[in-house]
């Protein structure tokens, strides 16, 4: 049943690296020059490197764990997934928590286009029934800076790897939004791509999205509306939060 599940990230998210080495070892294996041979281990270091990183970090075609065990801890509930994509995040929530249900919202646009390709809405359905969890989603084709339900209608808010490729003015609107939808006492497990050091020298730049780096960057975005940080963390590349509407909200 799993080996049905394709998230459909570009194929040189997980092996272009490893395609790069590959010249530079046969070069390191075959020419006779010490000092050429030598920058070429070190691109082929570097390679290896870099695709361990995003292995570990993202992995983006395995499916995602989560990282809190504290989210959602009392198994059920109504989560909304923002920027759901082909499922990835929503399998993640759904696995871990089989007494749960969830909107699937997306934008299903230029971004989700640039990630998955042309006509690659219908992954998401497919990954879900593939799962065996279809029966506890429903998929919401919208803008998650203007989320379309009412104030408190979520348990719980999940979002991996989507708000970052918003630009600054865009997260907080969509955190602002967030803290609405969410009941009071609700949870909203946030997670980004983290402009750290094993993102931006080893894998490459460009899964650096905005300007937003780290947790100093996410701080006041995050905290603005009114969310309280119950718990951060980091595996290289990514960045977790779990955030909590406090139970006597404003
Ligand atoms: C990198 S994918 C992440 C998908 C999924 N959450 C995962 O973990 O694999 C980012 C997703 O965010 C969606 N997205 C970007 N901007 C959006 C917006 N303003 N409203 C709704 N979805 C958006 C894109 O369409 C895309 O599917």
């Amino acid at each position: 049943m799993h080996s049905q599940i394709n998230f459909g990230y570009p194929w040189y998210l997980s092996w272009g690296h490893l395609l790069l080495a590959l010249p530079f070892a046969l070069a390191a294996w075959r020419l006779r020059n010490r000092w050429v041979r030598a920058v070429c281990l070190v691109v082929v270091l570097w390679a290896l490197s870099a695709w361990a990183v995003l292995q570990v970090g993202l992995g983006v075609q395995r499916r995602a764990v989560l990282p809190t065990a504290r989210f959602l801890a009392s198994g059920s509930g109504r989560v909304l997934d923002l920027g759901a994509g082909t499922g990835r995040s929503a399998l993640m929530v759904l696995e871990a928590r089989p007494r749960a249900t969830l909107v699937a919202l997306d934008e299903f646009g230029r971004s989700f286009e640039m990630h998955f390709g042309k006509s690659a809405e219908h992954l998401l359905l497919e990954n879900l029934k593939a799962a065996g969890v279809a029966s506890r989603v429903t998929v919401e084709k919208a803008d998650m800076r203007k989320i379309p339900f009412g104030d408190g209608s979520f348990d719980a808010i999940v979002s991996a790897y989507a708000i970052d490729h918003l630009r600054r003015s865009g997260a907080e609107e969509t955190l602002r939004e967030a803290y609405r939808v969410l009941k009071p006492g609700g949870e909203f497990l946030f997670i980004v791509t983290n402009g750290d050091f094993w993102l931006r020298y080893m894998a490459g730049p460009l899964l650096v999205h905005n300007r937003m780096r780290g947790m100093e960057d996410w701080r006041p975005i995050l905290t603005g509306p009114g969310f309280q940080v119950a718990e951060e963390g980091n595996s290289p590349g990514t960045l977790f939060v779990l955030l909590r509407k406090p139970a006597m909200a404003p």
